[in-house]
């Protein structure tokens, strides 16, 4: 998606009003089309995400063998897979696309197939995101993965035998820990993932509910070998990162008051609105405890009205439990009191974009008082935003920020690349509109 190229004006609003049901998870997207192909047997998705990232899944999942059967109702597939073992060689790359966890989490399954290789690329944004991430571990378990300067796409998989490890995560990464623990079904003994900190547990879910042995312990997952992976049914709830950019406006607009069905609330997804509620914001609806672990995704319609923000710290425990709402927690702060301030957040300088450095540049050109640190930003709350122009650089993400800015703003926004927001939102400039027309 880096060749986005439309403007888009975002003029200030006078509030947003009504109920949206909120398109459907990209992260559990992704994971039901790739362990659907790893199962055995038939797997029937309902309400599979429909936009640029899912659709490079489906499309890679396809060509290792997969046979995906489209329904009747928009979003509905089922996925005859292949099984764990069987995926096929190409002969030219999988090609990723922009999506970043295809990239990380695909190597997992394709690790333990010794004997055969692939070869995985994608657009000019996903050959800058770091794949050694993935390597070292697999590398650690026996498979040999040959990246461009070590580190980058295009890179090959060569399968092997596998080994089960004990694997600490360097940093916080959903991706890297589905990964080891993918590639820990067909390793030849058990293989442990330590995270830092709790982060998105949708792999270790599914996995539960596909019959294979994951258990959970704290920030300990442990998988081992499984012979087949029986997925069944799976009903993707919405997205909570796409929610995001809703409750924000919905927070920031005066005048505004919304409700949005079918968000998913899974605790390690939910910090945005924990941090939010920190800053002042009052929010409907229920949010599953910390530390649960249930099989089935919780759901719950969120409520969010306008009101006074004041600013927050959030640290480092709490980063991966909001990691792809930080951009939304940096505008959050230019319309509070006082001061916001995120530490421990390195990580998004390796997103679809250096996001420290896009939201706060990006920002700032829109009247805001941000400051770069090497591991997050300082906001100063600088009462509102004047508007003016922000560049997505080919970030879905980015261009659904300066989308919101300009409904907050006092003269506008005028987005340029907001096609980028196809990447995992392609309704969202309807949607929106939806709720600025009641
Ligand atoms: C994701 C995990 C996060 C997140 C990304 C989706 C996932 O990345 O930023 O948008 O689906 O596992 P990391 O695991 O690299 O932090």
């Amino acid at each position: 998606m880096s060749a986005a190229t439309e403007t888009v004006r975002f003029d200030p609003a006078a509030g947003l009003r009504g109920r949206l049901r909120i398109p459907a998870d990209k992260s559990i997207s992704h994971r039901a089309a790739l362990l659907g192909a790893m199962s055995s047997g038939p797997v029937r998705v309902r309400n599979y995400l429909d936009a640029a990232d899912t659709s490079s899944t489906l499309a890679a999942v396809q060509a290792l063998g997969a046979r995906v059967e489209r329904g009747a109702a928009p979003g509905e597939l089922t996925i005859h897979g292949v099984g764990l073992d069987s995926p096929r060689e190409l002969g030219g790359a999988i090609d990723v696309g922009n999506a970043g966890t295809l990239m990380r989490l695909l190597p997992g399954w394709l690790a333990g197939r010794a004997g055969r290789s692939w070869t995985l690329d994608g657009d000019d944004s996903i050959r800058r995101r770091p794949v050694d991430r993935v390597a070292a571990p697999l590398a650690r378990m026996g498979a040999r993965i040959d990246a461009r300067d070590g580190r980058f796409p295009p890179f090959a998989v060569h399968g092997a035998e596998l080994a089960g490890i004990e694997y600490a995560l360097p940093v916080a990464s959903a991706q890297v820990k589905s990964c080891v623990l993918i590639a820990g079904l067909g390793a030849t003994s058990p293989t442990t993932v330590v995270e830092p900190a709790p982060s998105r547990d949708h792999t270790e879910r599914l996995l539960a509910r596909a019959g294979a042995p994951v258990e959970r312990d704290g920030v300990r997952v442990r998988v081992s070998p499984a012979g087949a992976l029986e997925l069944g049914d799976v009903d993707v709830p919405g997205d909570l990162s796409s929610a995001a950019f809703f409750v924000a406006a919905a927070l920031l607009v005066p005048g505004s008051r919304v409700v949005l069905e079918d968000v998913n609330v899974n605790w390690t997804r939910a910090g945005f609105l924990r941090i939010a509620e920190r800053m002042g914001a009052r929010i409907g609806g229920e949010l599953e405890p910390h530390g649960a672990f249930a099989p089935v995704e919780p759901v719950t319609a969120l409520e969010v009205e306008h009101g006074p923000l004041h600013g927050t710290a959030v640290e480092a425990e709490e980063v991966p439990l909001a990691i792809d709402e930080l951009p939304l927690v940096a505008l959050l702060g230019c319309f509070a009191e006082g001061e916001t301030v995120v530490r421990g957040a390195g990580e998004l300088r390796v997103k679809e974009s250096d996001r420290i450095a896009t939201v706060v540049d990006g920002l700032n050109a829109l009247g805001g008082d941000l400051e770069a640190t090497a591991d997050g930003f300082v906001v100063r709350g600088a009462g509102g935003l004047r508007g003016g122009r922000i560049a997505s650089h080919g970030d879905h993400r980015l261009a659904m920020l300066g989308a919101v800015a300009g409904l907050v703003s006092r003269e506008g926004v005028e987005v340029q690349g907001m096609d980028a927001a196809a990447v995992s939102y392609p309704g969202f400039a309807g949607d929106l509109a939806t709720l600025l027309s009641r």
